[in-house]
């Protein structure tokens, strides 16, 4: 790996733990195309280096993520689905690895964010960190797979609340909701994750390569009609008036004016 590249996401070792820390906290870690593109890069080491046993996904600065970088919504339909596909197959490759993944959120885990944090294998979250999809807010809705988690994790009404309110929801309640595994003290977070990552390293890589390809494979197959039906209504909602209203109105931090088109 050149010292230049990959820009937007740190990559450490430490003894058989990947560290990958999304790094763009002047934007809350916001998912740029570009930091997608360098996600994808240090997943595909983590994933290929044999001396990694588990993979620990941080952020930088005051937040995990912040969600989608709403900046790539303002592009052309055809770059908006471009930018959605791309996000989908990262996604898809963190799930698809063999390795355990854990998320340790702190601050925000929004949108796309919150999307990043359920597609890792365990969430430990910091006390008074916030997580939630409030797309709606924007006039658009989850495009990278949060509807379908959300209903199988929790059932169609908290998971219409969470998606159709859009209010935040703190560590402690994602907790009882059981989304998140573990809530601690914002100082104690990473060295909680880098625990629960030791423990993990311990157990046999081909029986725990096994377990997550059973849960992530029998979950795939639930979600399936699901995300291609999230897929295209988040494509539809994306090139609606409301949708470039709600980004404009976030960008230039002022109230949306829906118009229903
Ligand atoms: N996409 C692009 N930029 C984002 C972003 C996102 N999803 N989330 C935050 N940012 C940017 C802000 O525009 C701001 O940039 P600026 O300093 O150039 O104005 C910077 O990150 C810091 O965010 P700010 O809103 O000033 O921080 P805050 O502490 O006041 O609020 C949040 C934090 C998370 C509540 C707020 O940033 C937020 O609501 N973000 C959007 C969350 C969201 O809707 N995610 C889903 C996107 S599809």
């Amino acid at each position: 790996m050149t010292s230049e590249r990959p820009k937007y996401v740190n990559y450490e070792k430490k003894d058989n733990i990947a560290i990958i820390t999304l790094n763009r906290p002047e934007k809350l870690n916001a998912l740029s195309r570009e930091l997608l593109v360098d996600l994808r890069e240090v997943l595909e080491s983590a994933s290929r280096d044999p001396e990694v046993r588990v993979i620990v996904i941080t952020g930088a600065g005051k937040a995990f993520c912040a969600g989608a970088d709403v900046v790539e919504f303002t592009k052309s339909l055809v770059e908006i689905r471009e930018f959605i596909d791309l996000g989908r197959r990262v996604f898809d490759f963190l799930e698809s690895l063999e390795k355990p993944v854990i998320a340790v959120v702190h601050g925000f885990a929004l949108g796309g964010g919150f999307e990043l944090a359920l597609a890792c294998d365990l969430i430990i979250a910091a006390e008074g960190s916030q997580l939630g999809s409030p797309e709606i807010n924007l006039g658009i809705i989850p495009g990278w797979g949060g509807t379908q988690k959300l209903l199988i994790t929790m059932g169609p009404y908290k998971a219409r609340e969470i998606i159709m309110l859009g209010d935040r929801i703190s560590a402690e309640e994602a907790l009882k909701l059981g989304i998140v595994n573990r809530v601690v003290p914002a100082d104690k977070v990473v060295e909680e994750a880098l625990l629960i990552a030791k423990k993990l390293a311990e157990k046999s890589p081909l029986a725990l390569s096994a377990a997550k390809s059973v849960l992530n494979k029998s979950l795939r197959i639930m979600m399936s009609i699901g995300l291609e039906i999230e897929r295209d209504t988040f494509i539809a909602t994306a090139s609606s008036e409301d949708a470039k209203e709600g980004i404009k109105a976030f960008l230039e931090k002022r109230k949306p004016q829906w118009r229903g088109k």
